[in-house]
């Protein structure tokens, strides 16, 4: 089982990037994390990292192809980018949205997300194990599909 990690504009900021709201943790140790977690119930895992709404279309696009799911944390394009709400909705493998901080509890313009309703289900609030328990959730579904 492969499953693809992206994260969204400005995650590469991680570590430095406002750590009252999204921790300390960098997101070389992150991706880490996650690698480690994956490695443990023997599932291979990817991560990418973009600034670019282009560039994060063009690997959900291609994701079918090599990953059985895919841990997306939009950033703020979860908030307005249509574009890649279609090109989630495009591709057939489960998807789980993920968010460090609580988007509902922040501002009311981040409230909304157009790119949750595509996702198999949303994940905010919990810093890094928001990572976490969408991988315990992925690799789940990604078992059930195998076996069915
Ligand atoms: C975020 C929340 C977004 O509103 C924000 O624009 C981000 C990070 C999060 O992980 O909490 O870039 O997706």
């Amino acid at each position: 089982m492969k499953i693809l990690v992206i994260h969204g504009p400005n995650l590469n900021m991680l570590g430095s990037r406002e750590p009252a709201i999204y921790g300390t943790t960098t997101l070389e140790s992150l991706n880490d994390l996650l690698e480690t977690e994956a490695k443990s119930r023997g599932v291979s895992l990817d991560t990418y990292q973009s600034n670019s709404e282009g560039e994060l279309i063009s690997k959900i696009q291609h994701a079918p192809q090599l990953y059985d799911g895919i841990i997306i944390n939009p950033g703020a394009y979860t908030h307005y980018s249509i574009a890649i709400r279609d090109a989630l909705s495009t591709i057939s493998i489960p998807k789980v949205e993920v968010h460090l901080s609580n988007i509902h509890a922040r501002e009311e313009f981040r409230h909304r997300s157009v790119t949750a309703g595509v996702c198999q289900g949303q994940i905010s609030g919990f810093g890094t194990h928001s990572y976490l328990m969408a991988l315990y959730y992925l690799v789940e579904l990604c078992e059930a599909i195998e076996r069915n």
